[in-house]
């Protein structure tokens, strides 16, 4: 532990309050997520990789204590940085990883489901992070490159990760990118503490899927939750991959709220997120520094019943 533990407690993450993960990996409900510290497209190294060691620095100097991140950033950039910024860790520390895809050279993100491909990328994320187990691990179901999609059974990959578990590598599993048919699946072969799928503001396709994980004490940890990009797009034909696309979240609602609590669009979105459902998560993702401080602030946005009427109002982008 650092010399700061005892500023931690006051921290600007810690406004945002707990989640205890599987009842035990107690983390800031105001996280960070590491997919922007690579290079362009979540490929190769940062222009400045200084900077990048030093967001992930100022983020846990902030009181972010929960980490999401990948081996296929960059791929093994994100995970090679937060080791050069963090390495020795905190044992307050929660990295959470997840496995499932893999990158090619055409910097596509096809499949990689079989147990033996997540067995390697279990290893992968044990050295690249540079540790002897790994907190959690998500099992990110992708369909491209002959993968599963929202209709096919998880129970094969998801046993693989349950097994890898029981020996110890891992400690907690979750899962990503599911339905609720696959999250129940999943449940059934071994406990799930979080599920990251696609959600915010206005994309909340997943209403449902949070209030079963609320009810079941489960973390829900939306990926995209600034809504700055979606996966709801055209596939590109060359790689046959779905390219996240840049869509500005873009509402009147959002900018009147903000006006009014005197903060910016991405501090009501995230804001928004932790009063809606206390299981929710954020892992906002940044490479940038000012950015990152704006967005921990917001674990002390408190919008008002007016601002949530308006918000909750939102449905599908309408502005
Ligand atoms: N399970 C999955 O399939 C999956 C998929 C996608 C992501 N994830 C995880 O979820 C995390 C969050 O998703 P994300 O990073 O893709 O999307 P996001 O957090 O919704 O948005 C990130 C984008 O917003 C920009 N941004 C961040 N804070 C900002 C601010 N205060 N003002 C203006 N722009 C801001 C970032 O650019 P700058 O770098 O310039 O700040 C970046 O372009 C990822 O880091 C990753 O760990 C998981």
């Amino acid at each position: 532990m650092s010399s700061d533990d005892a500023v931690v407690g006051t921290a600007p993450a810690a406004a945002a309050g707990e989640f205890a993960l599987g009842g035990e990996l107690v983390i800031h409900r105001m996280g960070f997520g590491a997919m922007q510290l690579p290079g362009p497209g979540v490929w190769g190294p940062p222009k400045d990789r200084a900077r990048a060691v030093g967001v992930v620095r100022r983020a846990v100097e902030l009181g972010v204590n929960h980490i999401d991140t990948s081996d296929y950033y960059g791929p093994y950039v994100a995970n090679e940085i937060i080791r050069e910024a963090l390495h020795p860790y905190d044992d307050d520390l929660i990295l959470v990883t997840k496995v499932g895809a893999l990158r090619t050279p055409e910097k596509a993100w096809p499949a990689a489901l079989k147990p033996e491909q997540l067995r390697r990328a279990v290893y992968d994320n044990l050295r690249g992070l540079g540790r002897d187990h790994l907190d959690v691990v998500n099992l990110r179901i992708v369909e491209e490159g002959g993968g599963l999609g929202p209709e096919d059974s998880i129970a094969e990959p998801f046993g693989a990760l349950a097994e890898l578990r029981e020996q110890g590598l891992i400690r907690h599993l979750g899962v990503s990118n599911v339905t609720a048919g696959q999250l129940a699946e999943a449940r059934g072969i071994a406990p799930v503490v979080c599920v990251q799928n696609e959600y915010n503001v206005l994309r909340r396709r997943d209403e449902d899927i949070v209030r079963t994980c609320a009810e079941a004490g489960i973390a829900f940890m939306p990926f995209f939750p600034l809504g700055t990009f979606t996966l709801q797009h055209e596939k590109d034909v060359a790689t046959d991959t779905k390219v996240p696309q840049q869509v500005p979240l873009e509402a009147q609602a959002i900018h009147a709220v903000a006006r009014r609590r005197g903060a910016t669009p991405y501090q009501v979105a995230l804001a928004w997120l932790l009063q809606h459902s206390a299981n929710i998560c954020c892992i906002p993702g940044t490479s940038s520094a000012d950015h990152l401080e704006e967005n921990v602030a917001a674990a002390a946005l408190r919008l008002t019943e007016v601002d949530v009427k308006e918000l909750d109002a939102l449905h599908g982008g309408a502005a």
